[in-house]
């Protein structure tokens, strides 16, 4: 049953609020005691012309409240709501165990269209960590969003075009080393991209050959096209390899590339409903009844821009997708130009431009910056920081292991320190809001007892070892009746966390906040073990609370696989 659901359902019914408005009032109390959900009247003052703690008192005397499971107290400005723990914990975990690492899962979105534009790294240039930040939060909102039933698209807007490609093939024709190419293409290219610059300081007519090497390739002529591709397909070869190592998927590729050719249509429609305006040669479009400075859509040589592939993009995705939302997960430097675009689209008549959304996100800096000898001054590169990360887990798993006599073979410990580490950058990224800049730090973020991913992969790794422990005593997890067993307060506040596991995912997806997932499986754990610390589950008193109590270990470990699973990280079994 969901409880709140209900709630809201009820108290809409006695007050004629929006059910929807009352279900984001609902509070969880901080404190066991105060109930399990709490409805707080303060707001609805002024729309019911009465006084707070009346109106608690008018909702809680509604005997259509308590039903089932659930009893009613009024307190002061609140209605507070205790469902029974008896039944809750039958019905949690019963729950939980048929849906296995699946719960969570909602029909929520209906299978509507939603796209999700993440990483989107620019071609030939290093995948540094400020990428991380979009690849990551973008992967976990696109797997939350999917865990609630819609269909997901996953884009990648990959930046594959403007005159630094005229720039490189130049270079490439002089100094390109063939073999460096297929070694590292990224470096390479970097390499003769610096190079032309320093050079070019030199010999200005390098900028002239470059000019015509990328109007060659606008023009689509066979070699600058091929040079194009080629640089493309190696760059994104190296980005893949990046995303493989992340687990993170796309379904598509299209780059700002792919979009410039479908400008003129837009340029020309824009022009038809009299939105261009020229300034300073430039055509762009006024925006200044928005509050906003205008928005360029051609530069005085005619050639496009940014903000132009970006209008055909989102024309695009909405011509072939039909989506209910589209959002942009783009570091908040952006938020000018998404803004501007989303105007432009809404005074064309794109009523669509209402579903895209910004999904902004702040920076990464480092306590230690010392930390890292960049191959790129002080840019960090995200394979760099996994490198260390993952190299600094292993160092800690290996000597854990050594302490505990565990005989961990090296595969064993190298696959566990991969998965365990990048779940440790991973959870570094979602930990917090979007919007705040993270602070990087070593020992917080492999800290086996913060609030990390190690600990919280420690915690399900220690809880598939007791049910390992149990199978080999020949004891399984109750169901039925006898998970009334768990009604201990520490065993009551695992299960009221297992419960609010599911409205946290739909928490997480409508304010595109993963962290919402992160603080609720960082909950989950520390209530399990806080209740672990203080009773024994194999050697309880009783065979029936043992085996009770091995159902809450299942269902800890389910939702902790599911949860984590959101967020991009990966569980191991042993650790
Ligand atoms: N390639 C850009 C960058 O690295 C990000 C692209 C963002 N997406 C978009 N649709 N404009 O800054």
């Amino acid at each position: 049953m969901d409880y709140k659901d209900l709630i809201a359902t009820n108290i809409s019914k006695i007050t004629g609020l929006d059910k929807d408005k009352v279900y984001s009032l609902i509070e969880i109390p901080p404190q066991l005691e105060m109930g399990d959900y709490a409805f707080p009247c303060f707001t609805l003052a002024k729309e019911l012309r009465k006084a707070p703690p009346m109106i608690a008192a008018d909702i809680a005397a509604d005997p259509s409240l308590t039903t089932g499971a659930l009893t009613v107290k009024n307190v002061g400005p609140y209605v507070n709501f205790y469902v029974d723990r008896e039944v809750l914990a039958q019905e949690v975990i019963t729950e939980i165990i048929s849906a296995g690492d699946k719960y969570g899962t909602d029909d929520l979105g209906g299978g509507k269209n939603v796209i999700v534009e993440y990483s989107s790294p620019n071609i030939a240039k290093p995948f540094h960590v400020g990428h991380a930040f979009t690849t990551i939060l973008g992967n976990s909102i696109a797997n939350i969003y999917t865990k609630l039933g819609y269909n997901v698209i996953r884009f990648n807007h990959l930046g594959d075009y403007g005159t630094q490609f005229g720039k490189l093939i130049t270079a490439y024709r002089l100094w390109g080393d063939e073999a460096a190419m297929e070694e590292d293409a990224i470096t390479e290219l970097t390499r003769i991209y610096v190079k032309f610059h320093d050079e070019a300081k030199k010999d200005p007519s390098l900028e002239d050959t470059a000019r015509d090497n990328f109007r060659k390739l606008e023009e689509g002529c066979e070699e600058e096209v091929a040079l194009w591709k080629r640089f493309r397909e190696l760059s994104l070869a190296v980005f893949e390899k990046t995303y493989q190592r992340m687990g993170v998927k796309f379904d598509n590729y299209n780059g700002e590339s792919f979009y410039s050719s479908r400008i003129p249509p837009v340029v020309d429609l824009l022009r038809d409903k009299g939105l261009l305006t020229e300034s300073e040669g430039a055509q762009v479009v006024m925006l200044e009844d928005e509050g906003l400075p205008p928005c360029i859509i051609l530069k005085s040589d005619g050639t496009t821009i940014y903000a132009s592939r970006d209008l055909a993009a989102a024309i695009y995705r909405h011509e072939n997708f039909d989506f209910y939302k589209n959002i942009y997960v783009v570091g908040l430097p952006q938020q000018l130009h998404f803004k501007q675009v989303f105007a432009v689209l809404k005074k064309a008549g794109f009523d669509f431009a209402d579903d895209c959304v910004h999904v902004g996100f702040g920076l990464l800096k480092f306590k230690d910056g010392s930390a890292f000898s960049t191959r790129e001054g002080n840019i960090v590169l995200l394979d760099d920081l996994l490198n260390k990360t993952v190299e600094k887990t292993e160092e800690i798993i290996r000597k854990n292991a050594e302490e505990r006599g565990d005989d961990m073979t090296e595969d064993e410990i190298k696959d566990i320190a991969e998965k365990v580490g990048i779940g440790a950058v991973i959870y570094t990224y979602l930990k917090s809001g979007r919007e705040k800049d993270i602070l990087f730090d070593w020992d917080d973020m492999l800290d086996f007892e913060g609030d990390t991913a190690p600990y919280l992969i420690y915690t399900y790794a220690r809880i598939r070892s007791i049910l390992r422990k149990a199978e080999g005593l020949g004891l399984g997890a109750s169901s039925g009746d006898s998970l009334k067993l768990l009604a201990g307060d520490e065993e009551y506040a695992v299960i009221r966390s297992l419960s609010d596991f599911k409205d946290s995912v739909r928490r997480a997806a409508s304010s595109y906040e993963p962290f919402v997932v992160a603080k609720q499986v960082a909950l989950i754990a520390r209530n399990f073990n806080r209740f672990y610390n203080n009773s024994s589950i194999l050697n309880a008193d009783s065979e029936d609370i043992k085996r009770a109590r091995l159902a809450l270990c299942v269902a800890v470990a389910d939702t902790l696989k599911s949860g984590l699973g959101l967020l991009g990280i990966n569980v191991v079994e042993k650790m």
